[in-house]
């Protein structure tokens, strides 16, 4: 996720921008740059690559002056380089903005632009909003900024610079975070409190549409309508490595709490407005396109196979098709009988994981249509692939994966109902049925977060186990292989997943007095039999936490313990019923004192077969 940065003082700005952009190096970026008012102009200087690149490239000419703004990019809209890197400018150079979210309708208004005789170098989104600034410019700063922000639709957190009142910057903010410092003839704007912290602790956060103009003698914060708004300052007490992590304890934890925004991310654009179908403008798919194919691949490693496996489940149901759900280094080697009737979907978050890359280098070698579905943009995998979607996770720093499994699991549901839709294998009052569910689930998603303290006791009387064994059918059970890999990795307990029905061929002679056993019961076509799989662990005298859907009066009877999500479309309930398992892990995991962030022997990127 991009990182901002912006100084206006008595000091010079540069180096500050840069310390200030390597404390927010954890949000994931893949290039930088500055821009500060010198002699009389903005002078921009940036390029892909980490800071350190940047840093060489202006070492001895480092720019001269005392107002500047900085970012750290993570790409969106435009692959990684010099060219897409922030800030960005209009044609004149006079107006400059760096920018952290996506313009949804860049296009539209990009289009508008040109047909008026500009001129745009960059693929981004944020390129349109320097020229929207030149476009539209009314001989005043502040208002012609209010007026540019009546026309732009989406996500952002936003910092003007410009030459013509080089005295102030102005920043504003919608959905993406944005903090003022406040300090002595000095004041300070970022994403995010390390940034700015070793400067001064004396901060405010900027909330949805507010506009601050910032000068080196006072911050003026107002709305749209210029009435003003007076903010709370308070002093920071956190030390900078705490703040990094928004005060969470570690970064999983942060990520678990991001879920919420993550799949309101992934959902944008998406969701017609019309209420009844699903959109990837990205794809654009025909039903004419698609007769062609017969059988989809997905192909993934990891928790990414696990979301695959989630993947088959909707991809049949609705768009029935048949789908192999493939672990990526194994298809490889196993001559894979693929052709141009398929299509071959590669999950990877990361889009660097080798066996991921090479399984999909080998399906295109074999004529296969490609689409990845990752989390960074300009990756390998993106760059190879013939198509991609990406899941707008934001970058995730922790080892165990959670924020991007969940986006994963939400864009195999909208990717099947979209297949679903092109094969006329779903009614629209289906689709309009499921878009209204989808839309509640970042909701839904905070409500089951507040189990918490009913995991925390969970994970203390159980953290000893060395074994535990998750079951669940259908839906539940593909759950289940994730709960299941999310408390090996991260708390060294043996954990096992299986499909509840499948126990009795062999597993059950495990199952013993005290052993734990998380049941998953949330799919109502499967409800009765996972009960009666319950029950046969409960008679070998097993520990049962049943994970069910609110209102189920059954489970309470045979579990020990019982932890409640909310109500959902069965389809919907996985992006539920994984959260208390990834609580689990992580509380189980700090009993243990095990190092959370980074277990043993395990890395974020896998590179190496
Ligand atoms: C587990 C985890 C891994 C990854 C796997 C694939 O929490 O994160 O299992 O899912 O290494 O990584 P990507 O998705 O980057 O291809």
């Amino acid at each position: 996720m991009c990182g901002i940065v912006g100084y206006i003082g008595n000091n010079q700005a540069a180096p500050f921008l840069l310390d200030g952009m390597s404390k927010l190096e954890y949000r994931g970026y893949d290039s930088a740059g500055i821009a500060v008012y010198e002699k009389n102009h903005i002078r921009i200087d940036k390029c892909v690559g980490r800071l350190e690149a940047l840093r060489q490239k202006i070492a001895g000419n480092l720019p001269e002056g005392t107002v500047g703004i900085g970012h750290t990019r993570w790409a969106t809209h435009g692959r990684p380089s010099d060219v897409n890197a922030h800030p960005h400018a209009d044609s004149s150079g006079q107006f400059v903005v760096v920018h952290n979210g996506i313009i949804e309708n860049y296009m539209a208004l990009k289009e508008d632009l040109i047909s008026k005789g500009h001129k745009f170098i960059s693929e981004t989104d944020t390129e349109v909003v320097a020229h929207l600034m030149a476009e539209y410019f009314t001989g005043n700063f502040e208002d012609t900024v209010k007026k540019v922000l009546k026309m732009i639709e989406g996500s952002y957190s936003l910092v003007f610079m410009c030459a013509k009142e080089p005295d102030k910057l102005i920043c504003t903010k919608k959905s993406n975070p944005l903090v003022i410092g406040l300090g002595n003839g000095e004041n300070f704007i970022a994403s995010d409190i390390p940034a700015i912290i070793s400067k001064t602790r004396k901060t405010f956060i900027m909330s949805d549409g507010e506009i601050a103009t910032v000068t080196k003698d006072g911050v003026w914060v107002q709305d749209i309508d210029g009435t003003p708004i007076s903010k709370k300052v308070f002093e920071v007490n956190w030390n900078a490595e705490a703040a990094e992590k928004g005060g969470f304890e570690h970064f999983m934890l942060k990520e678990i709490y991001e879920q919420p925004k993550a799949v309101r991310e992934t959902m944008r654009g998406r969701l017609a407005k019309t209420g009844d179908a699903i959109e990837f403008s990205e794809l654009n798919w025909t039903a004419e396109e698609f007769k062609d194919i017969n059988k989809i691949f997905i192909v993934a490693c990891g928790t990414a196979y696990h979301a695959g496996v989630v993947g088959k489940y909707y991809l049949e149901k609705m768009a029935r098709i048949p789908v192999e759900v493939d672990i990526a280094s194994e298809f490889r080697y196993r001559e894979p009988i693929i052709d141009g009737s398929c299509l071959a979907i590669f999950v990877s978050q990361s889009g660097e994981t080798s066996d991921t890359l090479e399984a999909m280098k080998e399906s295109k070698r074999l004529g296969a249509r490609t689409l990845a579905v990752t989390n960074v943009v300009g990756s390998s995998i993106s760059r190879e692939a013939d198509q991609v979607v990406y899941t707008y996770a934001g970058p995730e720093i922790a080892v165990a994966s959670t924020k991007a499994y969940t986006t994963q699991l939400l864009v195999m549901l909208l990717l099947s109902i979209y297949v679903a839709q092109l094969r006329g294998t779903i009614t629209q009052e289906r689709v309009a049925e499921l878009v209204a569910n989808i839309k509640e689930i970042p909701e839904k998603i905070n409500r089951t977060l507040e189990n918490v303290e009913q995991i925390k006791v969970f994970a203390k009387r159980y953290g000893s186990c060395e074994d535990a064994f998750f079951l669940g059918r259908s839906l539940d059970y593909a759950v289940a292989l994730e709960g299941a890999l999310k408390l090996k990795e991260i708390s060294y307990i043996h954990a096992e997943a299986y499909a509840a029905g499948e126990l009795k061929h062999g597993t059950l002679a495990l199952i013993t007095e005290g052993v734990p056993v998380i049941v998953l019961a949330t799919q109502p076509h499967v409800y009765e039999k996972t009960i009666s799989n319950l029950r046969e662990v409960k008679a070998r005298e097993a520990i049962v936490i049943g994970i069910a859907v609110e209102g189920d009066t059954e489970m309470a009877k045979h579990a020990d313990h019982v932890i409640y999500i909310p109500h959902a479309d069965g389809e919907l309930a996985p992006l539920m019923a994984v959260l208390p398992l990834q609580l689990l892990a992580y509380y189980a995991a700090l009993t243990r004192g095990c190092d959370v962030d980074k277990p043993r022997n395990l890395a974020k990127s896998v590179t190496v077969e």
